[in-house]
C-alpha cells in the first residue's frame, strides 16, 4: 500500500532534530524541529505513524500544536497577548473592535480608506432575514440565551446556501462579514425575545458598540440615550475577547470546518463549546460564586473549599491552561472596572469589593501560588457587564459576540492553509480485544 506521503513543512524547518529510542528494541526515529517567529520550538510528528507504527498521547492537547497559525500569540509565562504582533492592552486603549476585526482577518490594520470600506461593508449586512425572527418564537421565553445562538446562528446557512463555497475567497469574505454584522442583532434579539420586548432593528448611524447597546436597550416607545463611556467599555469588551489563539471553542471551529463544513455551522458549533463554565461560561459562573460568597469576610471558606481535592468546587475567574502569569486582559479589565463603576457612581459596588479581595487572598494562598493560577479574563468581565445592565446569563452571549471574528479568522485561515487536511486524532485503545458473539439463550 502507498504510503501518504506528508507535505513538508512550508516554513519553521529549523536544521534541528530530536532523535526518540525505544529503551526494549533499541529502534530510534529522528524527527524534524520546527521553529516560529515566536514562542516554543514544535516537534514535527506528522511522520511519526509512518516510520515506527506509533501515535502520541496528548488528551487535552497540553502540549500539542494543532496547526501554524500567525493570527495570535500568547505567552503564558510572561502574560503577553498579540493579535497580529500588536500587544492587546495597545489595542484597547488605542483602537476599536471594528478596526481589530479589520486587523484579525487581513493580518494589518487598515488605511482610513479601508476602514471606512470595512465599517460600511459590517453596517449594511447588520440586519436579518425578517424570516430569522420566527426561529426565536419555537424557544420558551426563559431560554438559555446560548442556546437561542447556537440554534439561530446555525440556521443562518439555511438563507445563504448559494453561497457558503468556503475555497472561493469572494464567498468566504461575504460569509464574514454577514457574521460579524448579525451576530449583534441575532444575540440582542435573544434578550429582547426572554423579556418579551419587541425586537430593535440596527441602526446604521451608530457604531457596532453603540449599535449593540441600542438593540439591546432601547423601546419603540421613547428615545434610547447612549451612554458614550457604556460603549467605549462594551467596545474594549469586544476587543479583549476577539481572538485567542487555539483555545477550546476556536479548535472546535476549526476541527468543524477541516472537513468542509459552512461557516455559519462551525460558528455555531464554536458557540456551542464556548458556553461550557470552563471556558467562555466562566464570566456568567464568576457572578454566580461572587453573590454566593456574599461577604468578604466569607471568602477564606471558599478559598478553603478550592484548596479542598474533595470539593469539586474551583474559584471561577481562576486558573488557564496558557497563562501562569497575570492574563493580560484581566489587567486590561481591572482598570475598566474601576472606569466603569466611577462612571455609574458605583465605586462602592459590593461584588466588585468583594473580587478585589478574592483576587488579594488568592494571589497570596500558596496553593494558588504552587499552581500559578491568577484572574483571567473572565474574572472582570462580569462585574462591568453587570454595572452595564447586562443580564447575567447574556455574559456569555457577549464572549460569544466578540470571539466570531477570531473563529471567523481561524477558519479562514486554515481553509487557505494549502497543508490543511480533515482532523481526525487518533486514540489509545483501552477496550475489550477481539471476542466472539453470544446469542442471547447462551449469556449468563
Ligand atoms: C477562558 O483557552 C483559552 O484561551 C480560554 C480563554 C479564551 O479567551 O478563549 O482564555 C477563555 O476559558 C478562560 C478560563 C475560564 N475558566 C475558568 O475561570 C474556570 C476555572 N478555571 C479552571 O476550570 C481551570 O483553571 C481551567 C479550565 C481554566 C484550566 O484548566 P487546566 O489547564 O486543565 O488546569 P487543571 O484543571 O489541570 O488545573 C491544574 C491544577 C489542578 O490542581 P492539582 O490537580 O494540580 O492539585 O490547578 C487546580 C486544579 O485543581 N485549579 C484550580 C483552578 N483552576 C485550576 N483550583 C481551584 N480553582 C481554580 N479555578
Amino acid at each position: 500500500m502507498s504510503k501518504t506521503t506528508v507535505a513538508q513543512a512550508t516554513k519553521g524547518a529549523s536544521g534541528e532534530s530530536i532523535t526518540i529510542t525505544n529503551n526494549r528494541t533499541q529502534e530510534s526515529t529522528t524527527l524534524p524541529l520546527l521553529e516560529g517567529s515566536m514562542g516554543p520550538k514544535v516537534v514535527d510528528i506528522r511522520t511519526l505513524h509512518e516510520k515506527t507504527g506509533y501515535f502520541t498521547y496528548d488528551p487535552g492537547f497540553i502540549s500539542t500544536a494543532s496547526c501554524e497559525s500567525d493570527i495570535t500569540f500568547i505567552d503564558g509565562d510572561n502574560g503577553v497577548l498579540l493579535y497580529r504582533g500588536y500587544p492587546i492592552e495597545e489595542l484597547a486603549e488605542n483602537s476599536d473592535f471594528l478596526e481589530v476585526a479589520y486587523l484579525l482577518l487581513n493580518a494589518e490594520l487598515p488605511t482610513a480608506a479601508e476602514k471606512r470600506k470595512f465599517n460600511d461593508s459590517i453596517t449594511t449586512h447588520t440586519m436579518v432575514n425578517e424570516q430569522l425572527t420566527y426561529f426565536y418564537r419555537g424557544f420558551r421565553r426563559d431560554a438559555h440565551p446560548m442556546a437561542v445562538m447556537v440554534g439561530v446562528v446555525g440556521a443562518l446557512s439555511a438563507f445563504y446556501h448559494d453561497e457558503v463555497d468556503i475555497h472561493d475567497p469572494r464567498q468566504r469574505m461575504v460569509a464574514s462579514h454577514r457574521l460579524i454584522a448579525k451576530i449583534p442583532t441575532i444575540a440582542a434579539m435573544a434578550y429582547k425575545y426572554s423579556i418579551g420586548q419587541p425586537f430593535i432593528y440596527p441602526r446604521n448611524d451608530l457604531n457596532y458598540a453603540e449599535n449593540f447597546l441600542h438593540m439591546m436597550f432601547a423601546v419603540p416607545c421613547e428615545e434610547f440615550k447612549i451612554s458614550r463611556a457604556q460603549a467605549r467599555a462594551i467596545d474594549r469588551i469586544f476587543i479583549l475577547h476577539a481572538d485567542h489563539e487555539q483555545n477550546a471553542s476556536t479548535s472546535t471551529v476549526r476541527l468543524a470546518g477541516s472537513s468542509g463544513a459552512n461557516p455559519f455551522a462551525c460558528i455555531a458549533a464554536g458557540i456551542a463549546s464556548l458556553w461550557g463554565p470552563a471556558h467562555g461560561g466562566a464570566n456568567e459562573a464568576v457572578l454566580k460564586m461572587l453573590m454566593e460568597i456574599g461577604s468578604v469576610d466569607r471568602i477564606p471558606e471558599f478559598v478553603a473549599r478550592a484548596r479542598d481535592k474533595d470539593d469539586p468546587f474551583r474559584l471561577m475567574g481562576f486558573g488557564h491552561r496558557v497563562y501562569k502569569n497575570y492574563d493580560p486582559r484581566a489587567k486590561v479589565l481591572r482598570g475598566s472596572c474601576h472606569e466603569v463603576l466611577d462612571d455609574l457612581d458605583m465605586e462602592n459596588d459590593p461584588l466588585f469589593k468583594i473580587a478585589m479581595e478574592l483576587e488579594r487572598i488568592a494571589l497570596s494562598d500558596d496553593y494558588f501560588i504552587e499552581r500559578k493560577l491568577y484572574p483571567n479574563v473572565d474574572f472582570y468581565s462580569g462585574i462591568i457587564l453587570q454595572a452595564l445592565g447586562f443580564p447575567t446569563h447574556l455574559f456569555t452571549v457577549i464572549f460569544a459576540v466578540a470571539r466570531t471574528v477570531g473563529w471567523i479568522a481561524q477558519l479562514n485561515e486554515m481553509t487557505e492553509d494549502p497543508n490543511q487536511r480533515i482532523g481526525r486524532p487518533r486514540q489509545l485503545y483501552t477496550g475489550h480485544k477481539t471476542r466472539r458473539y453470544i446469542p442471547v439463550g447462551q449469556r449468563g
